[in-house]
């Protein structure tokens, strides 16, 4: 089966460099594999909550849509589509938000952010915050659980997001007893370069530092590439490669074998100016033939309106019969159905795929417990308790963590936290990434336990 890989732009700016490096170029290219079934869509809803400026966003879909296109996305062989075009999307945020724990959206970095920002400033805790920017992580599970997503490439800003998707997710499924929704993945793409920007700091719309992709054509491509910050060292004197903006993004677009002529002409001293002007052409190179089909696009909005409304069937082709299905499981079905509780008990969660404790005496008479899965798996031990009770009142704290548990990551191990204090280790795995299951495998059981406590 095919791995369905799902990601989402915010529709709010026009792509620079450092979007074409980090996420448009590989994002292409990996949908271009036989074993992906690829979904690329402009969050325009999650737009709506960072920008209230309609012809800002209205001129920022257009960009986006006409640049990832120009950039060699095939709509025949995605899934290309607007967020707004399927309604889909707000039933399952509903559907989703009734069971989203407050707690869990309480803790949402960029919420968490916001509320610190309005404490350091005396203000009121959540002055300015709009429910829009609180429920952004609900929504944004709805968009992946649509359409049951195995992977979502995103920075390592989303992962906490992904994390909560997962949660809603996993937590479904438990309540109506089922696999409803896929658990997904969040893909974070080491080897992508994140490009400096003009000042030497990653390049990002925030810094107000970026190199534009396509708007302004060559003349301001290099401009902007004439601007990058370098130091004083004169023509003749060699400059440091690997502490070099310039290289940094040439590299990003280069071969080996033109790196490699680049980084020998900065050490022989090359001039800043005749460096930034190679750069231009390298850039240029890779952008002009975009940068026609863009503008190309960009004077047929009609051509790409159509490509998204395609796109829109083929995706609702999933998410309709998918959200349907659970109108159903959640007692919203036509009334002339057979009402959803005859005849059978909802499925309780089954208590033979519950993780347990186990209490122990050790040699040196102290207590503990270990955690294990519901397949057997030892997933955590604890601290030794000279009192049994102690141990006891730690197994009932444990049972409620859920979302909230604090692991800290070791190379080879994991630590429970608790108020700040380590009160739990896993065993050793022998590599990291046998560890990052183990983490999940964890979660999944603490989640469990806390779901199954709160009935
Ligand atoms: N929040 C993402 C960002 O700011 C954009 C986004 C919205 C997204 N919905 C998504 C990404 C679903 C991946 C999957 O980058």
């Amino acid at each position: 089966m095919n791995t369905r890989v799902l990601t989402g732009i915010t529709t709010t700016g026009t792509p620079h460099l450092g979007n074409y490096v980090g996420a448009i170029r590989p994002a292409i290219e990996a949908s271009r594999r036989d074993d992906v079934d690829a979904f690329f869509f402009l969050a325009d809803y999650h737009a709506l909550i960072k920008s209230d400026d309609a012809a800002r966003i209205e001129r920022s879909r257009l960009e986006i849509a006409a640049t990832w296109l120009a950039a060699g996305l095939d709509p025949q062989r995605v899934t290309f589509y607007r967020q707004s075009d399927i309604p889909e999307i707000p039933e399952l945020t509903w559907f989703l938000t009734c069971i989203a724990s407050k707690g869990m959206l309480n803790r949402a970095h960029a919420y968490k952010a916001a509320v610190d920002k309005n404490a350091a400033a005396g203000e009121d805790a959540d002055a300015g915050i709009t429910a829009g920017l609180y429920m952004y992580p609900v929504l944004m599970a709805a968009d992946i659980l649509a359409f049951d997503a195995n992977q979502v490439p995103v920075g390592r800003d989303q992962i906490q997001h992904i994390e909560m998707a997962r949660d809603l997710g996993q937590r479904f499924n438990h309540l109506h007893g089922d696999e409803f929704f896929v658990l997904p993945e969040a893909l974070i793409e080491e080897q992508v370069a994140t490009l400096p920007g003009l000042d030497g700091r990653k390049m990002s719309k925030s810094y107000d530092n970026t190199i534009p992709l396509f708007a302004g054509g060559s003349k301001q491509l290099r401009e902007t590439i004439m601007r990058i910050v370098t130091d004083s060292r004169l023509p003749g004197e060699p400059k440091d490669p690997d502490d070099c903006a310039l290289f940094t993004i040439f590299r990003a677009f280069a071969n080996e074998a033109e790196t490699a002529v680049f980084r020998q002409a900065l050490l022989d001293g090359i001039g800043w100016g005749e460096a930034k002007q190679v750069l231009y052409e390298r850039i240029e190179t890779d952008v002009a033939p975009m940068r026609e089909r863009y503008e190309a696009l960009m004077a047929d909005p009609a051509a790409i309106e159509t490509i998204l409304r395609q796109g829109a069937q083929k995706a609702r082709a999933i998410a309709t019969p998918k959200v349907a299905a659970l109108r159903g499981v959640l007692g919203l079905r036509a009334m002339t159905t057979t009402p959803a509780g005859a005849g059978q008990t909802k499925a309780a969660p089954k208590q033979d795929r519950m993780p347990r404790f186990a209490s122990f005496r050790d040699a040196d008479g102290s207590f503990r417990f270990r955690l294990f899965s519901a397949d057997g798996e030892e997933l955590l031990l604890s601290k030794p308790f000279a009192d049994p009770k102690a141990a006891g009142a730690l197994q009932k704290r444990l049972k409620g963590l859920g979302t909230a548990a604090v692991l800290q990551v070791l190379p080879r191990a994991l630590v429970l936290e608790l108020d700040g204090a380590p009160v739990a280790t896993t065993p050793e795995y022998p590599v990291e990434p046998a560890r990052d299951e183990a983490l999940a495998r964890l979660r999944e059981a603490l989640d469990l336990l806390a779901l199954a406590a709160q009935e």
